[in-house]
C-alpha cells in the first residue's frame, strides 16, 4: 500500500482533537463461534477464491484496524492505528482514492465500497407501499447478504471469477472446504463436477456462510461512545451533546440517519432508516475512467418484484437516490458517498450545511475546481432530482459544523480502549466493559 505524501494532509486532523492518537494492542474480537461462522470467516479472507489469487472479501472490507496518518498537537503527522475496524477498502482510507483495484489489476469498479459493519441489519429490499427500503449494495439491487455474496467473485471489476463453477473448482482445492460443506451443509464438494446443478446449490450455501460470518459480534459490536451513551452508562462531552442535539434538530440529519432505537425502547440505533435519497452528491471525477454517474435506486432490476405494480413506480422521480448508509464507525471509512467524492467528515456536512448557499462551481464545474468544498460546490450528477426540503442550506455556524463533526465520531466502536487510551479515560466505561447491547439479536434478513 503506497502513501503519497500529498494525502498525508488528509484531512484526519479532527482525529486527534476527539480521540488522540492510539497505541491499542489488542484489537482481537473473535467472534465466530459456531462452524458455519468460522467457514465464513476463511472463505471472507481467501485470496485463492479469485482469479489471480491476489483478493478476498477482506481486500475491500478489512477487518482490522489500519494505520493512519494523525496529526500531533505539535503539527506533525505520525502513523497510528485506527480505534476501530471500518471494514472498507484501507488503500481508499489511506490515499483518499474512491474505488477498488480489481483482481485484474486496474480493472476498477465505479462506486466506493461501504462497510460491511452493521450490513446484516439491513432488511430484505422491499417496497413499504410508499419508499423502497433495504437492500444490499448502494442501489439495494441484491435483497439480502446471501445475494450480495454471491456477486464479488465473479464481478469481472471485483475477484474476476469466471463462473460459479470456477469458484467451487478452486473450493475444492481445500481440504478444510471439503469438510466443512459436508459437515454442514450435507454436500460432498468433490464428487461435483462442471454442470452438474449442485454447483448452484454449493455456490448459495458458500455465500450462506459468509452471511453467517457478517452475522456474528464482530460486525456488530455496538460498543461505540454513542452505544454506551444511549444505554445511560456515559455522557457526552459539550461538543458531542451539542452535535448531538444539531443532529436531530436542525440539522435534520436524524430524519435519515435515525437515532431512534430499533425494537422499541431497549434496541440500539442504526443511523440510518434503510431507504435511498439524492442528496445532490456531486461526480467524483477523479475515479479512473470516469465512469457515467451511477442513477443509484433507479438501475435496480428488482423495483417492479418488488413494488407488485410497475405502472406506479416513479422511475423519473428516483434517478440518483442511493442508500442512505448507517454513519457507524464513519470516522474510520473515508472517503464519502457512493462515489467517495467527499474526503472528509468537515466536507460533508459543510456540503449538507451550504449545498445551495456557495456559487456552483465554474471552469472547472466539477470537483477538481481549487475552490471545490471551500467557495463552491459543483452541481449534483443527477441534479433536478435531488432533496431540497431537508438539506442544502441549514444555516450551521462553523462551530455547529465541527459540533457535528465531533459527535459522529462517538459513532466509532471499541469505545472502552479508545476511551480510555491517549490521554482520555472514562471510569464510566473501563477497559473490558461489554457492550450494552451484547445480547440484542442480529437479524437474518436472507429468508
Ligand atoms: C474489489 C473490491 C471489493 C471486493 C473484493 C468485495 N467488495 Fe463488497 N463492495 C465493494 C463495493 C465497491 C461495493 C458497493 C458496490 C455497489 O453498491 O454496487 C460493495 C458492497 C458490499 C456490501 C453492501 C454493503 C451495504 O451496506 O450495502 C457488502 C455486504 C459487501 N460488499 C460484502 C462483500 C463480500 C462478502 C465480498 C466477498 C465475497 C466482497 N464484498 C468483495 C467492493 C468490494
Ligand atoms: C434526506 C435524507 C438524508 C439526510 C437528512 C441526511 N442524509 Fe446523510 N446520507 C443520505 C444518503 C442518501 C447518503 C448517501 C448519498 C450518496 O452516496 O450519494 C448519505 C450519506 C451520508 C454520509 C456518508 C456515508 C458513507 O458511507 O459514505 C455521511 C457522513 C452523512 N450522510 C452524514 C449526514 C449528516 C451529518 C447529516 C445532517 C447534516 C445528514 N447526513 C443528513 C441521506 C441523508
Amino acid at each position: 500500500m503506497k502513501i503519497s505524501n500529498k494525502h498525508l494532509i488528509m484531512p484526519i486532523k479532527p482525529l486527534v482533537i476527539a480521540l488522540g492518537v492510539f497505541a491499542i494492542t489488542n484489537n482481537a474480537f473473535a467472534a465466530e463461534e459456531t462452524l458455519e461462522q468460522k467457514l465464513g470467516k476463511q472463505l471472507f479472507e481467501d485470496i485463492n477464491l479469485s482469479f489471480n489469487r491476489n483478493q478476498s472479501c477482506e481486500s475491500c472490507h478489512s477487518l482490522s484496524t489500519i494505520e493512519i496518518p494523525i496529526e500531533g498537537a505539535d503539527g506533525n503527522f505520525q502513523m497510528a492505528e485506527q480505534p476501530a475496524p471500518g471494514f472498507v477498502d484501507p488503500s481508499n482510507v489511506l490515499n483518499g482514492t474512491a474505488v477498488s483495484d480489481g483482481s485484474r489489476s486496474r480493472r476498477f469498479g465505479g462506486l466506493n465500497a461501504p462497510s460491511v459493519g452493521y450490513a446484516a441489519f439491513s432488511p430484505a429490499f422491499h417496497w413499504d407501499g410508499d419508499l423502497f427500503i433495504g437492500g444490499q449494495f448502494w442501489n439495494g439491487r441484491a435483497s439480502n447478504l446471501v445475494e450480495q455474496a454471491k456477486g464479488p467473485f465473479v464481478n469481472p471489476l471485483e475477484m474476476a471469477m469466471p463462473s460459479e463453477w470456477a469458484v467451487i473448482e478452486r473450493l475444492k482445492e481445500n481440504r478444510n472446504y471439503i469438510r466443512s460443506f459436508r459437515r454442514i451443509y450435507r454436500i460432498n464438494l468433490r464428487s461435483i463436477t462442471e454442470g452438474d446443478p449442485r454447483v448452484g446449490e454449493a455456490y448459495e450455501f458458500m455465500a450462506t456462510a459468509i452471511s453467517a460470518f457478517e452475522r456474528t459480534s464482530r460486525f456488530n459490536r455496538f460498543d461505540s461512545k454513542f452505544d454506551f451513551e444511549a444505554a445511560g452508562i456515559t455522557q457526552y462531552n459539550a461538543s458531542e451533546q451539542r452535535g448531538a442535539d444539531l443532529f436531530d434538530d436542525i440539522a435534520e440529519c436524524g430524519d435519515c440517519h435515525s437515532t431512534d432505537e430499533i425494537d422499541g425502547e431497549d434496541g440500539p440505533a442504526l443511523l440510518t432508516d434503510f431507504s435511498y435519497d439524492n442528496i445532490g452528491t456531486p461526480a467524483n471525477t477523479q475515479i479512473p475512467r470516469r465512469p457515467a454517474a451511477d442513477p443509484g435506486l433507479q438501475g435496480n432490476p428488482n423495483l417492479a418484484a418488488v413494488h407488485g405494480d410497475a405502472s406506479e413506480i416513479k422511475l423519473d422521480e428516483i434517478q440518483g437516490r442511493h442508500k442512505v448508509m448507517s454513519l457507524r464507525n464513519i470516522a474510520m471509512t473515508a472517503p464519502y458517498m457512493h462515489n467517495g467524492v467527499f474526503k472528509s467528515l468537515q466536507e460533508v456536512v459543510h456540503f449538507y450545511n451550504t449545498r445551495d448557499v456557495l456559487p456552483t462551481c465554474t471552469a472547472p464545474a466539477d470537483a477538481t475546481n481549487p475552490g471545490f468544498a471551500v467557495t463552491c460546490w459543483p452541481q449534483g450528477e443527477f441534479h433536478s432530482t435531488r432533496n431540497t426540503k431537508r438539506m442544502g442550506n441549514l444555516g450551521l455556524t462553523p462551530q455547529d459544523e465541527a459540533d457535528l463533526v465531533e459527535y459522529m465520531q462517538t459513532f466509532t466502536d471499541n469505545y472502552p480502549e479508545w476511551g480510555n487510551s491517549n490521554g482520555l479515560s472514562d471510569p464510566n466505561v473501563p477497559i473490558g466493559t461489554p457492550s450494552p447491547f451484547a445480547n440484542f439479536p442480529i437479524p437474518d434478513h436472507s429468508n
